[in-house]
């Protein structure tokens, strides 16, 4: 199964999802093709050092979406990699119907937060601030409503009395660690 990851900062689950394969923990799994949004993203320093094919494809002039040009250029790029899953780890961008159109074969992405709890930007600071003494993570497949598309599967992270909101992220970003190589691997399966 041929994986595309598209991301926007800094990498650290394409990172796992490429150590796990190096570990021969991906399944039938392979990383073939990271794309980023942002030219200056770390996540795109994980191809030379894994020696995936690691790019930066301009997504047009908006923050949060592509214009019609940028998204026809991840289109194009995606397809040329023969992808069997885009995975998006860390994609800041919302994605239009036109564009799950294009990969009928599945996108999934990952989020910090038990969805449906939290779902848009920030997710494990909207988590801390309400108090909740369960969150976690979850990979979903994405369909048009954001963060809404069917739930794959989810990791659970306990929130205690000495918890900071940064103990509370290191805590979710170690279980997206796990819980992500995991799905892809399983899907690679199926
Ligand atoms: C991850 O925590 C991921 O769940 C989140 O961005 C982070 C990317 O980290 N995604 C979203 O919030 C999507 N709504 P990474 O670049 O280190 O993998």
């Amino acid at each position: 199964m041929r994986v595309v990851i598209l991301g926007s900062g800094r990498g650290s689950n394409a990172e796992a999802l490429l150590a796990a394969q190096q570990e021969g923990r991906l399944g039938d799994a392979r990383v073939v093709q990271i794309f980023s949004d942002r030219a200056a993203a770390p996540i795109l320093a994980l191809g030379p050092r894994f020696g995936v094919p690691a790019q930066f494809l301009d997504p047009g002039p908006f923050k949060t979406k592509f214009d019609d040009a940028g998204e026809e250029r991840y289109i194009e790029a995606v397809r040329k990699s023969a992808a069997d899953l885009v995975v998006l780890a860390g994609f800041m961008r919302i994605l239009k119907p036109s564009f799950m159109e294009a990969f009928p074969q599945g996108i999934i992405n990952l989020h910090p937060s038990l969805l449906p709890s939290f779902p848009g930007l920030d997710a494990i600071g909207q988590a801390w601030r309400r108090g909740v003494k369960i969150t976690g993570c979850t990979v979903h497949r994405v369909t048009s409503e954001v963060d809404g598309g069917p739930i794959i599967d989810q990791a659970v992270v306990q929130v205690t009395s000495e918890d900071t909101l940064a103990t509370v992220e290191a805590k979710v970003h170690a279980a997206e660690h796990l819980l992500l190589p995991a799905v892809v691997a399983r899907l690679s399966k199926q």
